[in-house]
């Protein structure tokens, strides 16, 4: 049976490895999965899925243990934990890979995914294996699902914000992404680089007056209790995969490897569907029982689009392998640059 973190904390199992123990079989049985979010969220529906297709194809002898609320640590912490092998599986919102694997990013670069469909499209063909690949080489990191949240949605508790002069003297919490900072910088602010595991806190207590993430997961987070204002931006659509560690998964049996691969696959089918029967009904429950306002950019959103895109798109054509991996990428969507 191969090498797998199971049971062990990572105190003991860094201690083991540390002395070239060999691991012992029992400990083998449970991976731990880190997941960010709470109950009832995309990431925890994915991990929920996949936990369930695993134990159901080796008939109980690999199972997942989701570690909900960013209990295993914030999400980027985790990838790095991963990386090292000190923990089994993450699921991740994709701008905490980006640091560690930037050619990932073109999945963040403003305004070229912008739906499920999208979504699908270039994680699952061609495009999204170069970049599982990618994953592996600098990460350590196997991306073997791929959670779909739905389009970032811009939240404040200040005012409505339909224009780009709106968002001026609002503080905006981002993720600490250089494209998402990058893209507020287009827009005319500086934001408020955050762990995840910060943000509700910081907008409780009025750190920040605002962030962007999602309905599904300002419905999960319950952030309508901290944030009133939602302005439709859809500029970067959520994309969260479930990860493996590379060492980790290497020390499994080929075929256990197929389980594994097979069981991420179902997981992300199941996300999609997921996604398509549940954002209408979450968005409007935002708005009837929680009391949000939501507002459309203002003109078509082209102020937003045409500022982001100008800059963000050419900054970051070297970090994601050069402008043609996004031309590529725009062609399987059907557009062009
Ligand atoms: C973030 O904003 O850091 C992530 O999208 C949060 C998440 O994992 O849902």
């Amino acid at each position: 049976m191969g090498l797998r973190a199971g049971f062990l904390g990572t105190t003991m199992l860094g201690a083991l490895l540390l002395a070239g123990t060999a691991l012992p079989a029992w400990a083998q049985t449970t991976f731990r999965v880190a997941v960010g979010d709470a109950a009832g969220s995309a990431q925890a529906e994915l991990g929920q899925a996949f936990a369930k297709e695993l134990e159901e194809r080796t008939n109980g002898e690999y199972k997942a243990e989701l570690f909900l609320n960013g209990q295993l640590g914030d999400e980027q912490a985790t990838v790095n934990d991963i990386s090292m092998g000190l923990l089994d599986m993450s699921i991740v919102a994709i701008n905490n890979i980006t640091p560690f694997s930037p050619t990932v990013g073109l999945l963040t670069l403003p305004y070229v995914i912008r739906s499920v469909d999208d979504a699908e499209k270039l994680t699952q063909g061609e495009i999204g294996q170069e970049l599982i690949d990618n994953t592996v080489r600098d990460a350590g990191a196997r991306i073997i699902g791929w959670t779909y949240t739905g389009c970032r949605v811009l939240t404040n508790s200040k005012k409505p914000v339909k224009t780009l002069d709106d968002l001026k003297g609002l503080v905006i919490r981002v993720p600490k992404n250089e494209i998402m900072i990058s893209s507020y910088n287009a827009w005319g602010i500086n934001p408020t680089p955050m762990a995840w595991s910060e943000t509700f806190t910081a907008l409780q207590q009025g750190v920040v007056d605002g962030q962007d993430n999602p309905y599904l997961t300002v419905n999960a987070m319950k952030f309508y209790e901290v944030q009133k204002y939602i302005t439709d931006i859809c500029y970067v659509f959520s994309i969260e995969p479930l990860i493996v560690s590379e060492s980790i998964f290497q020390g499994l049996d080929p075929k256990v490897q197929e389980e594994v691969l097979a069981a991420g696959k179902a997981a992300t089918q199941h996300s999609a569907q997921f996604l398509r029967d549940s954002e209408a009904s979450i968005k409007e429950s935002l708005v009837k029982e929680h009391g949000m306002e939501i507002d459309e950019p203002a003109d078509d959103e082209k102020a937003w689009i045409d500022a982001a895109t100008q800059k963000v798109w050419p900054e970051h054509y070297d970090s994601i392998g050069g402008k043609e991996k996004l031309d590529a990428a725009l062609k399987v969507l059907g557009r062009s640059s």
